[in-house]
């Protein structure tokens, strides 16, 4: 198993590119499958999580092709042959459930894995089963597959419980080829779920709404091919600002940053104390920080508020600020993982529920530690850049499903890291 080695290392500095979006790729792929023709993908990144997604789409008949040089994903469904995929493959990411409402608009039946749970949580999917049950879905759950089909969905009002992205996003491309109208109310307003709707209406989907609480699909009889550009990673973008940040006198510009889809975490940073600049350049940021950030308090929400998933990355920051910061984590129940691994290196956490307090200390010393899930693993580098002394991460295969080479671009800053194996 590899495992990444990082030494006592000067404060970053230096240039980064930020790549497409993790979580903007994977539901425009599953997208893909409801167009008959080749859909042309840009900027997706060569992440692990991207390519099981690639085998999910060839498992059910989808034609798949991606130059990891030019990050260019080509996906062509015109001709889709089967309606199930094996559980090993599906249940290997949560992310494969979005192929429910893409085969259930385009073929009529699908079958998939139920997802499980993984470390932050539960992770249940009530509210997408409750979405494709009011677009007129027959569901029934099969000695551990879901199987839903409907002759033909129609459009209906569905109103979420839960701003879930997940749900939003399935129940959108499910009313995508639906008979009529859906009006989905309390959506998710994640920037991802505005790319899926962009990417939707160019291959030839009607949908309005994107970024509103409230988006109207009127149902269209087929989707074309086209070609289409991911947005920017903003929480790789947010891992790198804070990296710049473990140690005081970090100064990095950001490149391919959406300043527009960081506003809250710009915001934390510049609470702390950190100079952050949009420069004029395309997608140019810069962060600089001269001594020690000064602790916040750090609550968690769905979007605009602060994302979740940079929760545990704030958290390494907050271990060796000054000071004390209130953690709130309000959208996973058991996303504090990571927590116990800072405390082997000196942080000082208490957690009760979904509340952390962490009282900063000057230095973190470097220890083996290991990543349980894949921002708990970015979080675990921070905290190692912030430490005396060398850091061992174990879990390394967390962090491949969301950052493409992470070392490779730590040290183009000036990180002492290396990974082994
Ligand atoms: C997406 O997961 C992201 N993943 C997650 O990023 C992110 O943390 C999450 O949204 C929240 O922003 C992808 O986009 C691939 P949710 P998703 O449905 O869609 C509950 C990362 O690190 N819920 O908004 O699964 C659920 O249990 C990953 O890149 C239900 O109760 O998130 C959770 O508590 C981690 N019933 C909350 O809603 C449902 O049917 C948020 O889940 C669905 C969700």
């Amino acid at each position: 198993m590899s495992r990444l080695i990082i030494e006592e290392s000067p404060p970053l500095a230096g240039r980064v590119r930020v790549g497409g979006s993790k979580n903007a790729a994977l539901p425009i792929m599953a997208a893909a499958l409801m167009a008959r023709g080749k859909c042309v993908i840009h900027d997706v990144p060569a992440l692990s999580d991207i390519f099981v997604m690639q085998n999910i789409i060839e498992s059910y008949g989808g034609a798949t092709e991606y130059d990891c040089k030019s990050e260019r994903m080509i996906i062509d469904a015109s001709e889709l042959g089967r309606h199930t995929a094996d559980y090993e493959l599906i249940s290997k990411i949560r992310a494969s459930f979005l192929i429910l409402g893409p085969l259930l608009s385009r073929l009529g039946e699908v079958k998939t894995a139920m997802p499980g749970g993984c470390a932050i949580g539960g992770r249940p999917v009530d509210l997408h089963l409750k979405g494709m049950a009011a677009l007129g879905a027959q569901i029934g759950l099969n000695h551990g597959y879901i199987e839903a089909s409907a002759a033909k969905l129609r459009g209906a009002e569905v109103h979420l419980d839960f701003p879930s992205v997940g749900a939003t996003e399935n129940i959108i491309m499910a009313a995508t080829l639906a008979k009529g109208r859906t009006i989905i109310g309390n959506c998710a307003l994640e920037p991802e779920i505005t790319d899926l709707c962009n990417f939707l209406v160019s291959i030839g989907a009607d949908i309005s709404g994107a970024g509103t609480d409230t988006i109207t699909v009127n149902g269209v009889d087929s989707l074309n091919g086209g070609e289409y550009r991911i947005i920017p990673d903003r929480i790789e973008a947010g891992t790198f600002l804070a990296a710049a940040c473990a140690r005081p006198g970090g100064d990095v510009s950001l490149e391919n940053a959406d300043t527009a889809h960081l506003r809250p975490v710009i915001a934390k940073l510049r609470e702390m104390g950190a100079q952050i600049e949009e420069k004029s350049g395309p997608g140019l940021l810069s962060i600089k920080t001269d001594d020690r950030l000064k602790a916040a308090d750090v609550k968690t929400l769905p979007y605009p508020g602060f994302p979740t998933d940079m929760q545990a990355q704030f958290m390494a920051l907050l271990a060796v600020s000054t000071g004390r910061g209130v953690m709130t984590e309000t959208v996973f129940e058991n996303r504090y993982m990571h927590a116990a691994e800072m405390s082997r290196m000196g942080a000082c956490i208490k957690i009760d529920s979904r509340t952390a307090v962490v009282d900063g200390v000057r230095n973190l010393a470097g220890c083996p530690v290991k990543a349980t899930d894949l921002r708990a693993g970015a979080a675990l580098i921070i905290a190692a850049l912030g430490a005396d002394g060398v850091t061992e991460i174990f879990g390394v295969h967390h962090l491949e499903r969301g950052y493409d080479r992470i070392d490779e671009k730590l040290r183009q800053l000036g990180a002492r890291i290396i990974k082994i194996g």
